[in-house]
Parts: C-alpha cells; structure tokens; sequence
C-alpha cells in the first residue's frame, strides 16, 4: 500500500513539474516573441539599406515588398518569401531578391540579390547558411570582402562564362580548399540576374502587380 501511495505521489510530483516547466517555457515565448520578430526586423532593413542607401530611393524598403513563391526555378526558395521594391519619385529604382542557393557545403545559403534598373548588381548579402567557420563563410560580408566583387556586375559583364569561380575558368574567387561555397553563390546570384532580366517588365513596370 505504501508503494502504491508513494509511486502516486511521485506521478503527481512529476505532472506538476512538467506543467509548471511548459507554463514557463511558454510563457518565455510569448514575451520574447516580440522583441526577436522586431530585432529580425531592424536586422533586415539594415541589410537592405545595405544594398540601396538611403540617398538611391525614398521610399521604405522593409514595407514595399512583392511576394514570390516557393521553388520557383532560378531563386529556388524554400518557401515564399518577399522581395522588395527602391523607389525614387515613384520610379522603381531597384529591386532586392531573396534566393536560396541549395549547394553549399553545408546546405541553403539565403541571399539577397539587389538589381538595378539596368540589371546591375547593387549589392548581395548573406542572410543566413551554416558553411565551415574558416572556409565557406567567408562568403558572409563579417568575415571577407568577397560579397562585394559582385557589386556592379551584370549578365554581359562578366560574360556568362565568366559567372563562375576562377577554379572553373569564371572571374569570381574562390577561397584557398573552399571551392564548393562560392561556386554555389556565384550560381545563385546569377540566376537572380537571370530572374530580374527574365521579369523586368513586372518587377519594375508594372508595379501594382505581382512579380510572382
Ligand atoms: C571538415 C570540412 C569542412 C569543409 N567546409 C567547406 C566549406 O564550408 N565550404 C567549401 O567550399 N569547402 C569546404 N570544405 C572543402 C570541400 O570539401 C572541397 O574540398 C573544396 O571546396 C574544394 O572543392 P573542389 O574540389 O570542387 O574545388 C570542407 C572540407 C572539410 C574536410
């Protein structure tokens, strides 16, 4: 009898326990909820004022967005995400487009791809990968310059050959026993440029509708 009592007790000890735990893990949640959706928020218009400064448009970049779908062919996202639209006096001065390179050493490398009307490369920034501390990330713009040899490039400069690393006989850099990253950035941001060339009538003429 007394087993049986003190086995109930310990089962009634333990619910309490995991019900007072889950009541504060998700109490954790719900105040912290907030404040990381609004950290991810300022860390994102910083890198899109990144790409487009503040003099090249006046309109806010973080709230003129565009959707564009999942596991569509060039910017193959994982899921839909949005783009988004620089203006000046109401002219679409450039676009910046999410892209997930799928190849990289260690799985997606998420970008942004900033394009300008002429359908040159304002600028492109890591947002997120898991590559090797060393080698791959130094794609990320804390750890190399590297990011930036795209800036001002197009689809005829370099040639479409030249989009590639040196390694397989393109312009782009590769880092010393770390081919595998950059060649899949290199890719991704070309088949960006390939997009924006490819719906340039939509991403920067007819803006009141979907690009998608
Ligand atoms: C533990 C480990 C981690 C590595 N991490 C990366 C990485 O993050 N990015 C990368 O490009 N290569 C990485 N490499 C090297 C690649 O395996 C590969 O040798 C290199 O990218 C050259 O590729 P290539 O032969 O196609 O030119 C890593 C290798 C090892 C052993």
């Amino acid at each position: 009898m007394r087993t049986v009592i003190s086995s109930l007790v310990g089962a009634a000890l333990l619910a309490a326990f995991a019900a007072v735990g889950s009541g504060l893990i998700s109490g954790v949640y719900e105040q912290t909820k907030e404040p990381i959706a609004a950290a991810e928020r300022a860390a994102e218009a910083r890198q899109l004022l990144e790409i487009f400064p503040t003099a090249t448009h006046d309109n806010q970049l973080i709230d003129d967005t565009f959707a564009l779908p999942a596991d569509g062919p060039l910017l193959t996202l994982r899921e839909e995400s949005s783009g988004y639209r620089a203006r000046k006096d109401g002219d679409v001065t450039g676009v910046i487009l999410p892209a997930t390179a799928r190849d990289g050493y260690s799985g997606d490398i998420r970008l942004l791809v900033g394009v300008d009307r002429s359908g040159s490369i304002a600028g492109v920034r890591v947002l997120s990968h898991r590559e090797t501390p060393g080698l791959g990330d130094k794609v990320d713009l804390k750890k190399s310059p590297w990011i930036l040899s795209f800036d001002a490039k197009n689809l005829e400069n370099p040639t479409l050959e030249g989009w590639a690393v040196t390694k397989d006989g393109g312009e782009f850099d590769a880092f010393t026993g770390a081919t595998v990253t950059p060649r899949a950035v290199v890719s991704a941001v070309k088949s960006a440029l390939e997009y924006a060339q490819t719906h340039k009538q939509n991403l920067f003429e007819l803006v009141e509708e979907d690009a998608s």
